[in-house]
C-alpha cells in the first residue's frame, strides 16, 4: 500500500512537529507524556486502540509503572522480565509484535489487542526512563514506518 505509507509518514511528520509544538518549554514530564499519548491516539484513531508510557519506577528500577494513557484499563506494573513491555525496557531496543498471541509471556491488559509496538525512551544520558507502547485490535497493524515515526517522536520527548 504505497499510497498509505506516503501518507503514514507524513502524518508522523506532521504530528512530530505538533506533539513539539505543544509541549515546547514545558519542564513537567508528565504533561509531555499525556499530550503525546493524547495526540497520538487522536491521529491514528481508530488503529490506535492503546497508547501511553509506561515509566521506570524510581523505586524499583527493574519495574514499570503505568503512565499518562488513552486507551482502556492498563496493568499498573511490568516487570523489565515479562511482556512486551518488559521485553523493550530490558533489551532498550522497539518491539514490534505483529500477532500477540504468538509473544511469549505477552501480558494481555486487554483481550482485545492482536498487535503492538513499543518503543524505548532514554534521557540525555543515555538511561531509559520510559517505554511508549501502542496496541491496536488488529493483527499486525504496525510496520517500520510506524517505528520510524514513533521512535522520532519518543527522541523529542524528553528535551523541553
Ligand atoms: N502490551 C503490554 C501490556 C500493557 S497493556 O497492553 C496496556 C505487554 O505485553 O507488555
Amino acid at each position: 500500500m504505497p499510497q498509505f505509507n506516503d501518507n503514514k509518514a507524513i502524518r508522523y511528520a506532521e504530528l512530530r512537529q505538533e506533539i513539539a509544538s505543544v509541549v515546547a518549554g514545558e519542564t513537567s514530564r508528565t504533561a509531555r507524556f499525556a499530550s503525546a499519548a493524547c495526540m497520538l491516539a487522536e491521529g491514528f484513531a481508530p488503529r490506535f486502540y492503546w497508547t501511553g508510557f509506561y515509566e521506570v519506577d524510581p523505586l524499583k528500577p527493574n519495574e514499570l509503572v503505568v503512565g499518562p494513557y488513552q486507551g482502556t484499563l492498563g496493568c499498573l506494573r511490568i516487570p523489565f522480565s515479562k511482556g512486551v513491555c518488559g521485553r523493550c525496557a530490558a533489551s532498550g531496543t522497539t518491539q514490534l509484535v505483529p500477532d500477540v498471541h504468538a509473544f511469549e509471556g505477552h501480558i494481555a491488559c486487554d483481550s482485545a489487542t492482536r498487535s503492538e509496538i513499543v518503543v524505548p525512551i532514554f534521557d540525555a544520558d543515555g538511561i531509559l526512563v520510559a517505554v511508549l507502547d501502542v496496541d491496536s485490535t488488529e493483527p499486525n497493524a504496525f510496520d517500520e514506518i510506524d517505528q520510524h515515526g514513533l521512535e522520532a517522536i519518543c527522541r523529542d520527548l524528553l528535551s523541553v
